[in-house]
C-alpha cells in the first residue's frame, strides 16, 4: 500500500524533516540486511490518543539488537520518550510507528561490528492490514519458517522478512490474503506477519516460541485477555491438520490486530464466520485500545494529539 508521509522523523536524538531521512547506498544494512525494527499502533480514543504497549515494543527492539550485538545507544526510557515526542510533533493519530536501528555507512564486509548504528523512528497513517470484516482466506505456504539456529525468530530483524516476503507473495499471487508457514519440522508456526490462534472444544491454542514464531506483543495481549475471560489457553506444538478441523482460527499482530480466518486452503474454518471465542477476545481488545473500556492493564501510553475517529473495528 502507498506510504503516506508525515512531517518529521526522529533520527539519533533529534527531529529531521521526512525527506532528509536518507542513507547511503553503501550502508551495511543495504547489502547484508543488518537491521532490527518495530511496528506499533497509536490508537485514537475519546479521552486522547494512546500508543499500544510502547515499552514492550521498545524492549523487543533492544532485545533484537542485543541478539545481533548492535549497540542502540538509547535506553528504553529514551526510546519511549522519542516515540511520544515524534507522534506529538507530527500530530497524526491514529497512526503506525516504525522504530528501526541498523548498521550504517563506512565499513564493507559481512562483520558488522565496526559499522555505525543509526536509529530512526517514523510514524504515518496506516489502516487495516487485512481488508474487510469477512475474515481472511489463507493458505499453508510452501515456504517453511526460519529453522532454529539459522535466523533467530525472536529477533524482529529486517532480514527475517525476506522469508515473510516469500510467504506473502506466494499467498497473494495464488489469490489468498495471507500464508501460514510451517516450521522446519512441519508443525504450525505463524503467518508472514502475524501469530496464529486456533480454538477447538472451547480451548484456545497458540504455537509456542520454539516453533519459530516472533513473540508477538498482540499475542501476549490476547493470552492475557483470554485468561481474564476464563478461556482455557494451551501453548503447544500443533499439527497442520488442526487448521482444517478447528472450530475457530485467528491471526494476531500489530498490523492485523485480531483477524479471524474464513478459510484455510479453501477449506472453511467451521462455517467461515467469526466464532464466539474470537469475537469475545476481539471485542475486548478493541474496547481497550479504542477507549470504550478502561485500560485496565496499563497498555496505552497517552500522547497529546487531537483524537480522530477510532480505527480497526
Ligand atoms: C513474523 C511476525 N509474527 C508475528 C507478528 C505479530 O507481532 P506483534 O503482535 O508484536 O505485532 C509480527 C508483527 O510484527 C510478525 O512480523
Amino acid at each position: 500500500m502507498p506510504l503516506e508521509t508525515t512531517k518529521n522523523i526522529w533520527h539519533n536524538g533529534r527531529m529531521i524533516a521526512w525527506e532528509d531521512a536518507q542513507i547511503h547506498v553503501m550502508s551495511h544494512v543495504v547489502h547484508y540486511g543488518s537491521s532490527v525494527f518495530e511496528g506499533l499502533r497509536c490508537y485514537a480514543r475519546p479521552n486522547g490518543a494512546g500508543i499500544f504497549r510502547l515499552p514492550e515494543h521498545m524492549q523487543r527492539l533492544l532485545d533484537s539488537a542485543k541478539i545481533y550485538r548492535m549497540p542502540v545507544g538509547y535506553s528504553l526510557e529514551e526510546l519511549c520518550a522519542a516515540a511520544v515526542e515524534l507522534v506529538e510533533a507530527n500530530g497524526v493519530a491514529p497512526c503506525y510507528i516504525r522504530p528501526i536501528a541498523f548498521r550504517g555507512y563506512g565499513e564493507i564486509g559481512v562483520n558488522p561490528l565496526k559499522a555505525p548504528v543509526e536509529v530512526y523512528i517514523a510514524n504515518f497513517p496506516w489502516g487495516k492490514y487485512i481488508p474487510g470484516n469477512a475474515g481472511a482466506d489463507v493458505c499453508v505456504s510452501s515456504w517453511n519458517r526460519l529453522a532454529p539456529n539459522t535466523m533467530p525468530s525472536l529477533a524482529k530483524a529486517g532480514a527475517n522478512y525476506m522469508n515473510s516476503q516469500l510467504i506473502r507473495m506466494e499467498a497473494e499471487i495464488n489469490g489468498y490474503d495471507e500464508g501460514i508457514a510451517l516450521d522446519v519440522n512441519g508443525y504450525l508456526s505463524e503467518g508472514s506477519g502475524e501469530n496464529l490462534f486456533l480454538v477447538r472444544g472451547g480451548i484456545l491454542y497458540t504455537t509456542p516460541m520454539a516453533n519459530s514464531v516472533l513473540n508477538g506483543i498482540t499475542r501476549t495481549s490476547v493470552l492475557t485477555i483470554a485468561r481474564d475471560l476464563d478461556i482455557p489457553v494451551v501453548e503447544q506444538a500443533l499439527p497442520r491438520e488442526m487448521l482444517y478441523i478447528c472450530d475457530e482460527a485467528f491471526f494476531s499482530g500489530t498490523a492485523a490486530e485480531v483477524t479471524h480466518l474464513h478459510s484455510v486452503d479453501r477449506v472453511l474454518v467451521a462455517d467461515g464466520t467469526m466464532g464466539p471465542i474470537t469475537s469475545a477476545i476481539r471485542a475486548e481488545f478493541f474496547a481497550i485500545v479504542n477507549g470504550t473500556k478502561p485500560d485496565r492493564y496499563g497498555w496505552l501510553t497517552p500522547v497529546k494529539v487531537p483524537a480522530a475517529e477510532p480505527v480497526g473495528v
